[in-house]
């Protein structure tokens, strides 16, 4: 994952092998690169981008969490699934807090968050890439 002036760029070693994920996480990037561009724009502009990243990643995750569950198995499903928990509760804190708090402080956490969900990303969802390489790219789950 590099971050130039223009945001994350998706790169090949970011692929899992998945379709859907990882036509997912391309997209996920888009969002974020809107977002840290909103950092700086009005409460508004921000907070609607911040609602639309935070919906697509709850949709995301659901999406994946069948994937790993049917392709992966045990115990890499689960360390995912609560990873994913994790990282929704710091998401919604943040959303929940920041009606009224300073904007440097809500910038930060907001660009702490992007860094864990960048680190899960790049260390953890790359675990998944054996069991799928059993798997054709267009696996889905039913
Ligand atoms: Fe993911």
């Amino acid at each position: 994952m590099t971050r130039t002036e223009g945001g994350y760029q998706w790169r090949e070693q970011l692929n899992v092998g998945n379709d859907l994920i990882d036509s997912d996480h391309k997209h996920l990037i888009e969002l974020i690169n809107r977002v840290q561009s909103c950092l700086g724009a009005s409460e508004g502009v921000l907070t609607s981008a911040m609602n639309e990243f935070s919906k697509f990643l709850d949709v995301h995750f659901s999406r994946e969490e069948k994937i790993v569950r049917a392709a992966c198995g045990e115990p890499l499903a689960q360390q995912i699934y609560e990873s994913h928990l994790a990282l929704l509760s710091t998401l919604r804190q943040i959303q929940k807090e920041s009606r009224g708090a300073a904007s440097g402080s809500r910038i930060q956490q907001i660009n702490g968050f992007i860094g864990d969900l960048m680190v899960h990303l790049i260390k953890q969802e790359l675990l998944m890439k054996p069991a799928l390489s059993k798997f054709s790219p267009s696996f889905a789950p039913g």
